[in-house]
C-alpha cells in the first residue's frame, strides 16, 4: 500500500480547545461506529453499548445482522438477555417476541381478544464488513442523503495480508486515546513493543473530517524474507532502518502505516465520557513473497488463516502499556478538570480541533452542554 503525503496546511492562529470542555464532549453520532466483531454474534443476542445507547445485535433467519435497541418496550429489561429464535428476539422476561424490524409478533399468553401490542422499538442502519459489525447511530435521513460508508479494510480479506485484531476497554474519555495514537512521541512507553523509532514530525493537514500527519521515522522490521517474521521473536534481529510514519484520523477512527509493511487501524466504539471500547487490527503484508502469490488460492488462504494473531503478543503488550497511561490520565482530568500541561506535539491540538468541531457539528440539542 503506498501513502500519499498530506500537504502542509497552512499555519493559521487558531483558539485553544478547552481541555476541561473536550474530555466532556460527545460523539458526532452521524457516522458510522464499530461495535462489535462478525465473530462475536453468532446464534445468540449480543448487547454493546455505543455513545450511552443500549443496542442488541442479533441475526435474522437469513443470517444477516440485525440491530435493535437493547429495551423490552413491555417492561424496559435488556432483550439481549433473551433467546433469538428463528431470527426473532425473544424477550427474557415473559417471552414476547420482536422481529428485525422492531415490532412484537407473539405475546404467548395473549388472550383471543387481545391484539399484539403495538410497541415498535428503534431499529438502526447496521452493516457487517470485512470482519467487523458497525452501527450509524445518527439520523437514518443524513445518512441516505450523505451515502456514508463505514471505513473500509481492503487488507481484511486480501491474501497477501496478515491479520490480528487486539480489543481495547479502556476507563478513559476517547480522545485520550486518539491522542495517544496520533502522538509518535511516546515511544520511550513500548520499549521492546515498538516497531519505529526516532519520529519527527513532517507535515500536518487538517480538513473538517480528517486530520493527517506524516513523521520521518525509523522502522525495527522489514518484512522481506520468509523468516522476516523471526524479528518478531527475536528482537536481535531487528535493524533500524528510515521509512515514513503516517498517522491519520478519518473521525472516527484511526488508520496508521509503516512503509509498505505494516498497517494499523483503530476502529472507535466510545461507550460513555470514561470508557471506550475499541478494536486494533494490525495488517503485516506478504506483498514482497512474489512466489507465495503464486500457489494456489486455497493454499495462500490457509497461510493467511494459519498465520492470523501473530503479532497478538506485540500488539496486546502495546495495548496494555497505553491503557496503563490513559486511565491515569482520565483520574487526573477527574480529580482536578482545570489542571492542563504543555503540549509540544501540533498533531494533538489539531486532534483536539477535529474532536470539538465533530462534536459541535450536532444541533444545541443534540450536544452535551
Ligand atoms: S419485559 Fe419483555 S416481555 Fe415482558
Ligand atoms: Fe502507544
Amino acid at each position: 500500500m503506498v501513502a500519499t503525503p498530506p500537504t502542509e496546511t497552512p499555519r493559521v492562529t487558531q483558539p485553544a480547545v478547552d481541555l476541561a470542555h473536550l474530555r466532556q464532549l460527545g460523539i458526532n453520532p452521524n457516522h458510522w461506529y464499530a461495535v462489535a466483531r462478525s465473530t462475536e454474534v453468532t446464534t445468540a443476542s449480543v448487547g454493546v453499548t455505543l455513545w450511552e445507547q443500549a443496542i442488541v445485535l442479533f441475526r435474522d433467519q437469513q443470517g444477516a445482522i440485525q440491530a435493535l435497541e437493547d429495551r423490552c418496550p413491555h417492561r424496559q429489561v435488556l432483550l439481549s438477555h433473551g433467546e433469538v429464535i428463528d431470527g426473532e428476539l425473544e424477550c427474557i422476561y415473559h417471552g414476547w417476541r420482536f422481529s428485525a424490524e422492531g415490532n412484537c409478533t407473539h405475546v404467548p399468553y395473549l388472550a383471543e381478544h387481545q391484539k399484539l401490542p403495538t410497541c415498535t422499538i428503534r431499529r438502526y442502519p447496521v452493516r457487517e464488513q470485512q470482519g467487523f459489525i458497525w452501527v450509524f447511530p445518527g439520523d437514518p435521513e443524513r445518512l441516505a442523503a450523505a451515502g456514508m460508508e463505514p471505513l473500509e479494510l481492503p487488507e481484511w480479506d486480501h491474501l497477501n495480508y496478515i491479520a490480528t485484531v487486539s480489543i481495547i476497554e479502556v476507563e478513559a474519555h476517547y480522545s485520550f486515546l486518539i491522542e495517544n495514537l496520533m502522538d509518535m512521541y511516546h515511544g520511550r512507553l513500548h520499549d521492546d513493543f515498538q516497531a519505529w523509532a526516532n519520529p519527527v514530525l513532517a507535515d500536518l493537514s487538517e480538513s473538517p473530517g480528517c486530520v493527517d500527519v506524516h513523521y520521518d521515522a525509523e522502522s525495527y522490521y522489514r518484512i522481506d524474507k520468509i523468516w522476516s517474521v523471526s524479528q518478531l521473536f527475536f528482537p536481535a534481529l531487528r535493524k533500524l532502518h528510515p521509512e515514513d510514519l503516517y498517522v491519520s484520523y478519518p473521525y472516527p477512527n484511526w488508520v496508521s502505516t509503516l512503509g509498505q509493511d505494516f498497517k494499523i487501524c483503530c476502529l472507535f466504539c466510545p461507550v460513555s465520557p470514561t470508557h471506550t471500547r475499541a478494536f486494533l487490527i494490525h495488517f503485516t503484508s506478504l506483498q514482497a513473497f512474489h512466489r507465495l502469490h503464486k500457489l494456489p488460492v486455497a493454499f495462500r488462504r490457509w497461510i493467511k488463516n494459519s498465520l492470523f494473531g501473530a503479532a497478538q503478543t506485540m500488539l496486546d503488550g502495546l495495548v496494555a502499556q497505553d491503557v496503563l497511561m490513559l486511565e491515569q490520565e482520565q483520574r487526573a482530568y477527574l480529580s482536578n478538570p482545570q489542571r492542563k500541561g504543555p503540549e509540544l506535539n501540533r498533531a494533538i491540538v489539531a486532534v483536539q480541533r477535529l474532536i470539538q468541531s465533530q462534536a459541535q457539528s450536532l444541533s444545541p440539542e443534540e450536544d452535551i452542554p
